[in-house]
């Protein structure tokens, strides 16, 4: 398996020559393809030129540079990198500052093995640590970036969301389109896990220990602080857009069900043919602005003609469970107006649609488990 491990590094200079042999000797016990690539934006401290002078004797070393725009766009330049100019079928994310230890590589690349598509360096999971002397603020903040992402942008089995340190399956990353995280900064740990785990990724925790860098400063700013909690909510709205707008359309629904059963009857047809009738139309303008609308951002794995080969069948289904209900209520209370029975009918259906449309007829692409 082609392994890279990707180093994004800005005025790393005192660290990065440091790390480098140090994971190749790591790389010596490991029996896949190990490789390295330093994305580096231009490190006004000579970072790349270290980095050059040892390209000649490492063969597994790459480097890339770039545009300073932010840690993210770094990432997203040397994946994009990692994956067409490459052939990674695995990449790290990995900082140069040795507060990733290059003896955890291993661990994480043993969960990948095992089989899974997302291993996090976890700090928050029992075993893992942050450095004893963090100050309070210093806690507060790493902890407060991990509730924001677990709970405002709703990825809640995740421990530690914001980690750099991980090891993904390219075949996840070939589902996700980097220009719709919408990101620059340190919010992409964020953006991509949340892509990841609505993909159906299966995400690991490996206990690390967090070391302080040595050498250098963070580059962590104010304007990924911004922007970090910006996407949180942004991935926040998103989902909630979904259920409102499937709410929207089940309330379109119930009105021109009882709008169509209501004008067949007046046309003087028998309830029991006009209720299937009304129902069926109602499914129908359900299916177009759900597939144009709800679900118009979501990449399905199938063709129209085969989405609606499936939403035929859970029509079908929905129709059967809507009229057995309206026809279970129409006699047992004769004397009720057959909107009433209509009506209860559409509760249960909704339901069976809902389900069986979002898992099944829109379901998002899956990621293959091994590859
Ligand atoms: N190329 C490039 N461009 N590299 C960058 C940039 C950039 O704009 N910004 C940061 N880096 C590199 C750094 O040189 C370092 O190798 C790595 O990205 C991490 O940057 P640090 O500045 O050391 O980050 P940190 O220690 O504050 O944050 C760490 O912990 C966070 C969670 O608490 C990182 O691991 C983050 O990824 C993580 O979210
Ligand atoms: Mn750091």
């Amino acid at each position: 398996m082609k392994v890279v491990v990707i180093v994004p590094t800005y005025n790393e200079h005192g660290n990065i020559v440091g790390l480098i042999e140090a994971l190749c000797l790591q790389f010596a016990s490991l029996r896949h393809d190990m490789n390295i690539l330093v994305v580096d934006d231009h490190s006004p401290d000579g970072t790349a030129e270290a980095v050059r002078e040892l390209l000649p004797r490492h063969p597994e070393l790459r480097l890339i540079e770039g545009r300073k725009a932010g840690l993210g766009a770094a990432y997203i330049r040397g994946m994009t990198y990692a994956i067409e100019a490459m052939a990674a079928e695995v990449v790290f994310e990995m900082d140069a500052d040795f507060s990733h230890s290059p003896a955890d590589v291993p661990r994480l690349l043993a969960e990948i093995d095992a089989g899974a598509d997302f291993v996090i360096g976890s700090r928050y999971v029992a075993g893992g640590s942050i450095p004893k002397n963090w100050s309070f603020l210093r806690r507060l903040n790493s902890l407060g970036g991990n509730i924001v992402a677990r709970y405002l942008a709703g990825i809640y089995r995740v421990r530690d969301c914001t980690a750099g340190f991980r090891a993904i399956r390219v075949s996840v990353l070939r589902d996700i389109d980097f220009s719709r995280l919408r990101i620059q900064g340190y919010a992409f740990q964020v953006a991509l896990l949340h892509a990841a785990v609505t993909d159906g990724a299966r995400v690991v925790e490996v206990p690390v220990d967090f070391i302080d860098r040595t050498q250098g400063e963070s580059k962590l700013g104010l304007s990924d602080i911004i922007e970090f909690v910006e996407n949180a909510w942004w991935i926040r709205l998103q989902s909630a857009q979904t259920f409102i707008k499937f709410g929207v359309v089940g309330a379109t629904g119930v009105i021109v069900n009882l709008g169509f059963f209501t004008l067949l009857l007046g046309m003087g047809l028998n309830k029991f043919l006009a209720s299937p009738i009304a129902i069926e139309v109602s499914i129908v303008t359900n299916f177009l602005l759900n597939n144009f609308w709800t679900f118009r951002e979501r990449e399905t794995r199938d063709r129209v003609h085969i989405k609606g080969l499936k939403f035929n069948a859970v029509s079908l289904l929905s129709l059967g469970v809507s009229y057995a209900t309206f026809v279970a209520f129409s006699s047992a209370f004769p004397a009720m107006p057959p909107q009433v029975p209509q009506f209860v009918g559409i509760l249960p259906a909704t339901l069976v649609n809902y389900f069986l449309n979002s898992y099944w007829t829109f379901r998002e692409t899956e990621v293959s488990k091994n590859s």
